[in-house]
């Protein structure tokens, strides 16, 4: 053979052997890849296909589930939607399924040692103390005159002149606008300090932009299914993890501002307010920062995004804005200023409560939360779970299973919560948009009569149409709440006055 035919051939052996391996290893999948259709569909979001969120899929396992059950292997997840096992999770075994390391570390930079994100004698002292301070008719009442001052001075006027600006109105983002009514009313609330974000100016601050950053950034934390991915990333403080490390510090900034003023107003001995008194029990500044922040997206963005589920289901039924309408005057007449008394109303507002119940069992402000496994157990579907795995319930999926709610689950009927008029609550197991046993909301109460009071004054005084969107098929974004991407971009308008009097503003 002539020695520049055997170097050609030499060379194209080579490289097809080389090609081949190329090939192999491509081909090959990584150690974790598991290929059963759940975790392939995962992995290789070919469920994106079929859904618009990650939610509605697994919604569509869950229905489709026997066990009500669906185990995603590559994150060592078991998602559930049966009632029985929430009350297992959350009551029955609630010691067997804390938070964990796992999640603690995932939120670790975002939330610290916050309420979220402990268990043990550190969540027991933070839980104690805010329960006793939230249940206090002091800060109850304290509660009501912040958000009718926030109604009154700030959201009220704010729609009106989004309302004034030309014959179809402004075109206004509601759920930025909520986030920033939200943010105001809880800073006020827990810490005696206004932020001031719902200003009729309302520039986004970039705290704000900071606070969603970290929240988006820490819950993609929890989608990879080898966290050493992001661990790595950190350390080399690239990516997202730069990302969210900048974000980490505008918002700590942020706490050791409140934190500061607080003390200049005394500390300790200032008022009535939650972070007071941590104040008393608690001198680490680290600490303090986190309960600060705990209790900013506790009261944030919760409120925020069932407000905004709850007016863009409203502009597609309008006849619930009639009869929110009908109750408000039935139960309060005419007169719609945000007066003490006024608030005490909203109790006996048994249609607006069954609206709101309704709104959040389609749309939960927090679609899912996760536990850790402590020790080998079995569910009470027959699922066997080993001590790691992380066990989710999805209260996404509970509230769109026929089996639960009925041929008309995916129906938005404020009826189905009424009996002879009045609102009758629902087993929290089986509906567990406000979490249930040790470690419910404690802040359920407060959240009821904020947004209680938004929806009848906002509803008494504007009709809000929302633009381009539909409450059948909404796109999340990604993070620890929900939020819809892309906002609420609504058209606001006044409505005649029946009575004729003037708005209450
Ligand atoms: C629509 C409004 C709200 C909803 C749907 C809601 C829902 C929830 C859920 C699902 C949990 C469990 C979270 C977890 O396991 O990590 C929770 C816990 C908690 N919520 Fe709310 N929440 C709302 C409003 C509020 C407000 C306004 C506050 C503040 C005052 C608040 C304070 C808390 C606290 C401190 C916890 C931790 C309880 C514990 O771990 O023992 N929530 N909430």
């Amino acid at each position: 053979m002539q020695p520049q035919v055997a170097a050609v051939f030499f060379v194209s052996a080579a490289c097809t052997v080389a090609l081949a391996a190329l090939l192999a290893v491509a081909r090959m999948r990584p150690p974790w890849w598991c290929a059963c259709p759940v975790c392939e569909a995962y992995l290789t979001a070919s469920w994106a296909a079929d859904f618009d969120n990650l939610c509605d899929w697994y919604a569509h396992l869950l229905r489709t589930s026997p066990e009500q059950t669906v185990h995603v292997h590559v994150l060592r997840n078991v998602l559930t939607a049966n009632p029985a096992t929430v009350d297992h999770m959350l009551r029955a075994r609630f010691d067997n399924y804390p938070k964990g390391a796992p999640f603690s570390a995932i939120l670790a930079d975002f939330l610290g040692r916050g309420i979220f994100n402990v268990d043990g004698d550190a969540w027991l002292f933070q839980r104690k103390l805010a329960a006793a301070e939230l249940a206090s008719p002091a800060l109850r009442a304290f509660a009501v005159r912040v958000v009718a001052s926030e109604l009154r001075s700030r959201l009220i006027p704010l729609l009106h002149s989004a309302s004034r600006e030309g014959q179809e109105g402004r075109v206004l983002d509601l759920q930025d606008v909520f986030r920033r009514f939200a943010f105001d009313c809880i800073c006020k609330i827990s810490f005696g300090l206004d932020p001031g974000c719902l200003e009729l100016s309302m520039p986004v601050s970039s705290f704000e932009n900071a606070f969603d950053m970290a929240s988006t950034l820490s819950a993609r934390r929890a989608t990879v299914p080898m966290h050493i991915i992001w661990k790595l990333k950190r350390l080399l403080n690239f990516g997202d993890e730069r990302r969210l490390r900048d974000a980490v510090h505008l918002v700590d900034t942020l706490a050791a501002e409140v934190i500061r003023q607080r003390r200049k107003l005394g500390g300790a001995a200032s008022g009535s307010d939650l972070l007071s008194r941590f104040m008393g029990s608690v001198n680490d500044d680290k600490y303090l920062r986190d309960i600060v922040v705990s209790f900013m997206l506790a009261g944030r963005d919760t409120v925020a995004s069932a407000l905004t589920a709850f007016f863009l289901l409203l502009s597609d039924h309008p006849e619930v804005a009639a009869a929110i309408r009908d109750e408000a005057t039935r139960v309060a007449g005419d007169d719609d200023r945000l007066t003490a008394s006024t608030f005490n109303k909203l109790k006996g507002m048994h249609y607006v409560h069954a609206a709101l119940s309704e709104s959040m069992r389609l749309f939960p402000p927090v679609q899912f939360d996760s536990k850790f496994v402590s020790g080998d157990d079995t569910l009470p579907d027959g699922t066997a779970v080993a001590k790691g795995t992380r066990v989710t319930y999805h209260a996404y999926a509970m509230g769109r299973m026929e089996s639960v709610w009925g041929p008309d689950c995916g129906e938005f009927r404020p009826e189905r919560w009424l009996r002879n008029g009045r609102f009758v609550p629902e087993n929290p197991y089986q509906y567990p948009v406000f979490h249930a046993g040790a470690r419910v909301c404690i802040g359920k109460e407060l959240a009821l009569m904020e947004m209680k009071a938004v929806i009848v004054a906002v509803v008494r005084s504007f009709d809000i149409e929302a633009i381009d969107r539909s409450s059948r098929r909404p796109k999340f974004a990604p993070g620890l709440t929900a939020t819809f991407a892309g906002g609420l971009p609504v058209r606001v308008r006044r409505r005649a006055r029946v009575s004729g009097r003037n708005p209450p503003i």
